[in-house]
């Protein structure tokens, strides 16, 4: 992503420094583009935990830094497994956040302590552009759905998506937003619908900033307008990112995720999940039974947070407010991600191309993981 024509990727060391890692705060985007800096393991987890970071690989990436940040303080035994374990236990749903914090260890274990810190600098570097690979890769995959629909419809393709799953929540190109900037970079007439998806509102802030910083036609709408759409023949496919998908293809996802799947599927509009192998957990098959959907505080449901719309308060407009939606005395509750069954989703959109949604779709894929599978 390019800011002021510098292009930007969504964590990165300090090259002044050499030490300290750079993220942009996603709490403040798109009102203020606030770079932030981490110095230690604490600094990072708090900024998984407050969604500074967000997006499942960005958090594994993120993350990753974080333990090379506390290699710096102790790079003993002890000290590695503690602080990885609390960097783990962030944030439950995305598996890339253990994917990421594994492979470093895996890594890491096998080397002296006084080498550890450069291993753990080099290790997350190489999580970082295996990443940006990946997406890379998956938005060349996805583009020829994409083209297809436009061969179809006179170079005309309309995709709605679903939370935000671009550039800002991976370390580059993002995942379910890769193919549609391919397509639009290729000249072929893409429009998103974007879902405000609240109550953190990542549609409305930051895919259709994104989005919008890319040039590509947008049109925001409420949580619950995809299904009319559809009815409606307004949208051809529908393209979401993911937190974790099971061996056998359910897919974990922002919450809200599972209504537009039954809306698609009643509508025979096709409903792609684009992932990065790192967002697939080989060790579950169940995914509505057995991955542990995060619990929000209440309070994200419960008021929403913004800058002041003149004309009331000229003097003020601008200024970052948070205003309460819901009556004292109401109870609000906040499930932040849920899974759409496999059979809901019409493919998967991966590094090494599309598959079903299915154990034989991703061993397809994925050959090597025949035996623990
Ligand atoms: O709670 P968030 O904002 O971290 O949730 C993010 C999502 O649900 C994304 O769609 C998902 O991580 C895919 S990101 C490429």
């Amino acid at each position: 992503m390019k800011i002021d024509n510098v292009a930007y990727r969504s964590v990165w060391v300090d090259p002044q420094d050499g030490w300290t890692v750079r993220i942009f705060d996603q709490t403040r985007l798109p009102w203020s583009i606030d770079v932030l800096r981490l110095s230690t393991a604490d600094e990072v987890a708090h900024a998984i935990r407050t969604m500074q970071v967000r997006g499942a690989p960005l958090i594994g990436a993120v993350a990753a830094y974080g333990l090379a940040l506390a290699l710096r303080e102790d790079a003993s035994d002890t000290a590695m497994e503690r602080e990885a374990a609390m960097l783990a236990e962030t944030r439950p749903t995305a598996i890339n956040l253990r994917w990421a914090i594994g492979r470093m260890l895996a890594r890491l274990r096998g080397v002296a302590p006084h080498s550890r810190v450069q291993a753990a600098y080099d290790e997350a570097a190489a999580i970082c552009d295996e990443d940006v690979a990946q997406n890379e890769a998956i938005g060349r995959n996805g583009l020829s759905l994409l083209s297809e629909i436009a061969a179809r419809r006179g170079n005309r393709v309309d995709v709605l998506t679903h939370c935000n799953a671009g550039w800002i929540a991976t370390v580059d190109w993002g995942t379910a937003l890769a193919p549609i900037y391919m397509a639009h970079d290729q000249g072929i007439d893409v429009h998103v619908w974007v879902d405000e998806t609240r109550p953190r509102n990542q549609g409305a802030l930051l895919t259709a900033w994104e989005l919008g910083r890319h040039g590509v036609p947008h049109t925001v709408i409420a949580d619950n307008a995809g299904g009319h759409l559809m009815q409606h023949g307004k949208v051809d496919a529908v393209i979401v990112g993911t937190d974790r998908v099971t061996r056998q293809g359910d897919v974990a996802n922002k919450i809200g995720t599972y209504l537009k799947a039954l809306a698609a599927h009643d509508n025979g509009v096709p409903f792609w999940v684009a992932l990065p192998s790192t967002t697939i957990d080989w060790t579950i098959g169940d995914g509505v039974r057995e991955i542990e959907i995060e619990e929000r505080n209440a309070d994200e449901v419960g008021a929403i947070t913004g800058p002041l719309v003149g004309p009331g308060d000229v003097d003020r407009e601008g200024e970052v407010r948070t205003i309460r939606l819901v009556p004292p005395g109401s109870r609000a509750a906040n499930p932040a991600f849920d899974v759409t069954p496999a059979r809901l989703v019409s493919g998967l959109i991966t590094e090494r191309g599309v598959c079903a949604a299915s154990e034989a779709g991703l061993l397809s894929l994925f050959p090597e993981r025949r035996q623990t599978a």
